[in-house]
C-alpha cells in the first residue's frame, strides 16, 4: 500500500511524478505530496485527499528540477492530514523521504530524537527517519542510510533525495516493495510496475535488503552494509501502456471486467494441448514423482485471492483427490499449521505483495516446504520466494476490488488440478478432454455472462438503497457466494453476508424480511433441489431472489422473482460464469450510489502492512 514515485532526468520531474502517482493511486488515496530538488533547495508540496488537491495546490505552489519524489498515502499512523502526508522532512530541510511500510520502533526512535531537540510536525511513523537521516548524516548519504538500516525495525521501502546530493535518488527496501525503471539518460523509482509503463518497461526489483543510488545516467545497487552487490538482473515487463488506462471506461473496475474474455484467453494460452488432452506448465519444475508424492496442499491468500483459493480446494479434492486447505494467510501464519513432507503449499496472490500472505509462505518455507506461487506480477515477492511460479495474464489490475484477478487464478488453480490428477493418473482421457475443452471455451463464455450488464444494471438501481443483501449457494456456488458478498461490500458499502443455503435456517433466516434482496446461486446440477428448497424458505419469509441458474433451466423461473441466466458450461467451471454478474451488481450499486468504485472508502489495492 502507499504508492511511491522518484525521477531522475530531463524530463519535467512534476509531469512524471504526477503522472506515475495518478497510475498508482489506487495504493493510497489519503493524501499526497511530492518533492523536488529545486534551484538548490528541497521543496515540498503536499495535500490531504485525493491526487487532484496536490495538483490544484501545485498551481499555486509550483516545483521544477531534475530530481524528485512523490507518494501518495493510506494511512496507517496519523490520520490523514497536510502535516501527515508524505513526503517528510528533517529540522534543517535538507532531506527529503517517502515511505511505504511501518517503522515498528518509531516512538523510541522519536522520543531519543525529540530529546536531541528535534522537531516533529507530523504523528506518522515516517518522520522519525527523516530526523534520523539529519541526526546521523555524515556528508555521504549511503553511509548515513546504512546506520539508518541498523536503527529502524519494521518494513520499509524508503526513498530519500538529499540537498547535499543533487541528482541522486535513494532506495532502501526491506519487505516493501520497490523497483528501479531503467530509462535513457534517465531513471525512475515506483512501488509498482503500473507508474512506469509510458516510459520503460525494463526494470530491477530490489530485493529484502537492498539499496540503490538512482542517478540519471547509472543504477548502483548496495547491500544494507553499503556493499556493491554488482549487476542485478533486469526485467523486462509486458504490460503495455494502454492497459493501465481507463480506455475510455468510466471507471477501472468496469474496464476490468470487461477484460475478462481476454484475460481468461491470456492466461490459457500456451497451457493446454492442441489436442485438450494434456495441461502444459512447463513453470511446475517439480523432481519426477513429486507430483505423485503430495498428500495435502494449503492454499494461503487473502481477500478475493483467498475466495479463489476456496474454489481451488474444491475442484482439486474433486480431481486429484488430494486434501486441500484454503487458508487466510493472516490466520495460517499463527495457527501452527500441521504439515507432512509432502505438503506443497500455493500462494495466491494478484500483487504478489501481500504481507500476511507473504509470511504465511515464509513460514511454510521455513519448515522445508515447497511452495508455488500463482501470481499476476513478475519480479513480486511471492513470485521471487516461491520454489516455482506460475504468473496469471490477467495485465494490470488497478480497480482496488479485483476482479479479473480473481477469474484468472481460478483458471489457474483449474489447470493445476487437472495437471495433479493427471499426474496422478487420476483422470481418464474423456474426462480430462471434457475438462479442457470446456476450459478453453471459457473466454466465450464471461463473453456471453457480459450480455447481462443491463439486467443486473436495473436490478442493481432498484435496490441500491437496501441496508442488507444475502447471498446464497452450495458446494461451489457457495464458495462464489463469498466473493458476491464481498464485492457488494467494499466497493456499495451495502452489508452483504454469504451463506451455504443450507445452513441459514441455523440463525440467518431470522434477518430474512419482506422485501429483502437475496441473491441465490443455482449452478451446481448435484445440489439443485436442495438448493432450491433453501430459496424456498428464504422465499417464504417475504425475501426477493434473484437467482443465478443456466439458461435452459426451465422450472427456475418457478421459485425466483427474477433470473439471471448463465450460458452453459461444466458445473464445475461455474465460478467463471457466475462471478461476473456478481461483480457487474457490486458495481452498478456502487456507481449508483455515487461511490467512488475504483478507491472505496478505507481500502488499497495491495496490503503490504500486516
Ligand atoms: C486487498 C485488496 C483485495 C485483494 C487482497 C489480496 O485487500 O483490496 O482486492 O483481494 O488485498 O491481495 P493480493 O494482491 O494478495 O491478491
Amino acid at each position: 500500500m502507499c504508492g511511491i514515485v522518484g525521477y531522475v532526468g530531463p524530463r519535467s520531474v512534476k509531469d512524471v511524478v504526477l503522472n506515475g502517482l495518478r497510475k498508482l493511486e489506487y495504493r493510497g488515496y489519503d493524501s499526497a505530496g511530492i518533492a523536488v530538488l529545486d534551484d538548490g533547495k528541497v521543496k515540498i508540496v503536499k495535500a490531504v485527499g485525493r491526487l487532484v488537491n496536490l495538483e490544484g495546490k501545485l498551481e499555486s505552489h509550483p516545483v521544477a528540477g531534475r530530481v524528485g519524489i512523490g507518494h501518495t498515502r493510506w494511512a496507517t499512523h496519523g490520520r490523514p492530514s497536510d502535516d501527515n502526508a508524505h513526503p517528510h522532512s528533517d529540522c534543517s530541510g535538507r532531506f527529503a523521504i517517502v515511505h511505504n511500510g511501518i517503522i515498528e520502533n518509531y516512538l523510541a526512535l522519536r522520543e531519543e530524537l525529540v530529546a536531541k531537540g528535534h522537531q516533529f510536525v507530523s504523528e506518522t511513523d515516517t518522520e522519525v527517519v527523516a530526523h534520523l537521516i539529519e541526526d546521523v548524516f555524515n556528508g555521504s548519504i549511503l553511509d548515513t542510510m546504512v546506520t539508518i538500516g541498523k536503527r529502524i525495525r519494521g518494513a520499509y521501502a524508503l526513498v530519500v533525495i538529499s540537498k547535499d546530493d543533487p541528482d541522486t535518488i535513494i532506495v532502501m527496501r526491506k519487505a516493501s516493495p520497490v523497483i528501479v525503471g531503467l530509462g535513457n539518460g534517465e531513471n525512475f523509482v515506483a512501488s509498482g510496475i503500473p507508474a512506469l509503463l509510458e516510459y520503460t518497461r525494463d526494470v530491477i526489483v530490489l530485493d529484502d535488503g537492498e539499496m540503490a543510488v538512482v542517478r540519471a545516467d547509472s543504477v548502483e545497487c548496495f547491500n544494507l552494509e553499503g556493499q556493491p552487490i554488482g549487476e542485478k538482473e533486469t526485467l523486462h515487463v509486458t504490460w503495455d501502456a494502454q492497459s493501465a488506462e481507463r480506455g475510455g471506461y468510466p471507471h477501472f473496475m468496469l474496464k476490468e471486467i470487461y477484460e475478462q474474455p481476454k484475460a481468461i484467453h491470456d492466461t490459457l494460452l500456451g497451457r493446454v494441448s492442441d489436442d485438450h488432452q494434456q495441461v502444459i506448465l512447463p513453470e511446475l519444475k517439480w523432481p519426477a514423482g513429486y507430483a505423485a508424492s503430495i498428500d495435502r496442499i494449503h492454499i494461503v491468500a487473502c481477500g478475493t485471492a483467498w475466495h479463489a483459493g476456496l474454489v481451488g480446494k474444491s475442484v482439486i479434492e474433486r480431481l486429484a483427490r488430494i486434501p486441500v486447505e484454503a487458508e487466510i494467510g493472516s490466520e495460517y501464519r499463527y495457527a501452527n499449521p500441521i504439515y507432512t513432507p509432502g505438503t506443497l503449499v500455493v500462494a495466491v496472490s494478484q500483487s504478489g505483495e501481500t504481507a500476511d500472505t507473504l509470511a504465511a509462505m515464509r513460514l511454510a518455507k521455513e519448515n522445508g516446504l515447497r511452495v508455488l506461487a500463482i501470481t499476476n506480477v513478475v519480479g513480486s515477492s511471492v513470485a521471487r520466494e516461491a520454489d516455482e511460479v506460475i504468473i496469471t495474464q490477467a495485465g494490470p489490475e488497478i480497480a482496488v476490488a479485483s476482479t479479473k484477478a480473481y477469474t484468472t487464478q481460478l483458471v489457474t488453480l483449474y489447470l493445476l488440478g487437472v495437471y495433479l490428477a493427471q499426474a496422478r493418473g487420476l483422470l481418464l482421457d474423456g474426462d480430462a478432454r471434457e475438462i479442457l475443452e470446456a476450459l478453453s471455451n471459457l473466454p466465450q463464455v464471461a463473453e456471453q455472462v457480459l450480455d447481462a450488464a443491463s439486467q443486473i444494471q436495473q436490478f442493481a438501481i432498484r435496490y441500491k438503497d437496501v441496508e442488507d443483501t444475502f447471498f446464497i449457494g452450495r458446494g461451489l456456488d457457495y464458495a462464489v457466494a463469498m466473493e458476491g458478498a464481498l464485492k457488494l461490500k467494499e466497493i456499495s458499502y451495502i452489508h452483504a453476508e454469504a451463506y451455504a443455503a443450507g445452513e441459514l435456517k441455523h440463525g440467518t433466516l431470522a434477518l430474512i424480511t419482506e422485501g429483502v434482496p437475496v441473491i441465490a446461486l443455482v449452478t451446481q446440477t448435484h445440489l439443485y433441489d436442495k438448493t432450491i428448497s433453501n430459496i424456498r424458505e428464504v422465499a417464504a419469509r417475504g425475501a426477493y431472489v434473484l437467482g443465478l441458474a443456466w439458461v435452459g433451466d426451465a422450472d427456475i423461473h418457478k421459485t425466483v422473482d427474477e433470473v439471471i441466466y448463465l450460458p452453459r458450461t461444466l458445473p464445475l467451471l461455474a465460478p467463471i460464469a457466475s462471478v461476473i454478474p456478481l461483480q457487474l451488481l457490486a458495481y452498478y450499486a456502487a456507481s449508483s450510489r455515487g461511490n467512488d468504485v475504483d478507491k472505496p472508502r478505507n481500502l488499497a489495492k495491495s496490503v503490504t502492512v500486516e
